[in-house]
């Protein structure tokens, strides 16, 4: 078993509302247990730089209300290499760090289970974080909440220039290849279709609905459609419509990065306590090349392994079905 008595904690990939609760977490219940802290900036990047710094219980106050990330993140390529690997396990063992937490998404995951089945003797655990809600093991990943209330936000604006202009709107979403914010944002915001990398687009099927809602007088319409969509972005598919769809005026919106930012919702900051609390725990109770995930309101620990090889992306049909019936 682990005994661990120096934990580093990195976040690593795209940046989600909810990492900074989720690090203040970490960071005070591995104090509150007797553990040393170490912070690493730019995820593996900075791993593999050394560039780390010690934290204590101050090092994270009043950080619950910030996006982003106060370690910073990155895409870090070196660290796929078993140069990059070898060079990062050398920078923790001369810091005497025996354990690590990682939080992100799949990449970061993928990284993160390498580095341990080469250098077993640190721990690793993953918590999910990531907006595109795309990980094996946890209902939600970090991010994912604020991100959609932050769509539905800007998709109402959108909607109130729309119906004055008698306007049809296609409004791209992130998510890459999950169109978890594109189906929670169509339904909240009544659109009357919802585009997902989930399911093979019709396009004539689109044409009908729209043309359907022209003659039942729908005034404005929002097409949602997520950046994965098989037939392209929102500027294709608009292109493609609008050779079929008459007398509409056709607008396209690209949501981009705005999705990824702002203050974390009470959902996320709660999560990422939660999560931040379990990781360290789960670390202290031995555990490794594990991810910590929440699942019917309880957290609930899965394998990296199952985590990463379970990854797939499923439509949610009964969802999919109430939005459509509910948008007639
Ligand atoms: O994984 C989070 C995410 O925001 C995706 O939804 C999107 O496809 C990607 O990151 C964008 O990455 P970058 O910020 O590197 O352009």
């Amino acid at each position: 078993m682990h005994k661990i008595s120096k934990l580093a904690v990195l976040t690593s990939g795209g940046d989600a509302p909810g990492m900074n609760p989720c690090i203040r977490s970490i960071v005070r219940t591995a104090i509150y247990n007797g553990l040393e802290v170490v912070g690493i900036r730019r995820g593996y990047q900075g791993l593999i730089e050394d560039d780390m710094f010690p934290m204590g219980t101050r090092s994270v106050s009043n950080i619950l209300n910030l996006g982003g990330t106060i370690l910073k993140t990155a895409r870090c390529l070196p660290f796929r290499t078993d140069e990059g690997q070898e060079i990062a396990y050398q920078n923790l063992k001369k810091r005497g760090i025996d354990a690590l937490v990682v939080i992100g998404g799949d990449g970061t995951f993928t990284g993160a289970l390498r580095f341990s089945k080469s250098y077993p003797d640190v721990a690793v655990m993953g918590v999910p974080g990531t907006i595109d809600n795309d990980l094996y093991g946890s209902t939600y990943t970090l991010g994912f909440d604020t991100a959609t209330n932050t769509v539905i936000e800007a998709i109402d604006k959108i909607r109130d220039t729309a119906d004055a202009h008698d306007r049809l709107f296609f409004i791209e979403v992130m998510g890459r290849d999950s169109g978890a914010i594109a189906l929670r944002a169509g339904i909240s915001c009544g659109a009357e279709a919802i585009l997902l990398p989930e399911k093979e687009t019709a396009i004539d099927d689109l044409i009908e609905n729209l043309k359907s809602g022209q003659s039942k007088k729908k005034s404005s319409s929002i097409v949602i459609v997520a950046e994965g969509d098989k037939h392209g972005g929102a500027y294709d598919i608009a292109k493609l419509v609008e050779k079929q769809v008459k007398n509409y005026d056709i607008k396209v919106t690209i949501l981009g990065h705005l999705q990824r930012g702002g203050s974390p919702s009470a959902f996320d900051r709660v999560l990422g306590s939660r999560l931040g609390f379990a990781a360290v725990n789960a670390l202290i109770a031995g555990k490794t090349q594990m991810m910590v995930g929440l699942e019917a309101n309880y957290i609930k620990i899965t394998s990296l392994e199952e985590a990463l090889t379970q990854h797939e992306f499923k439509l949610e049909e009964d969802l999919m079905k109430m939005a459509e019936i509910l948008s007639i």
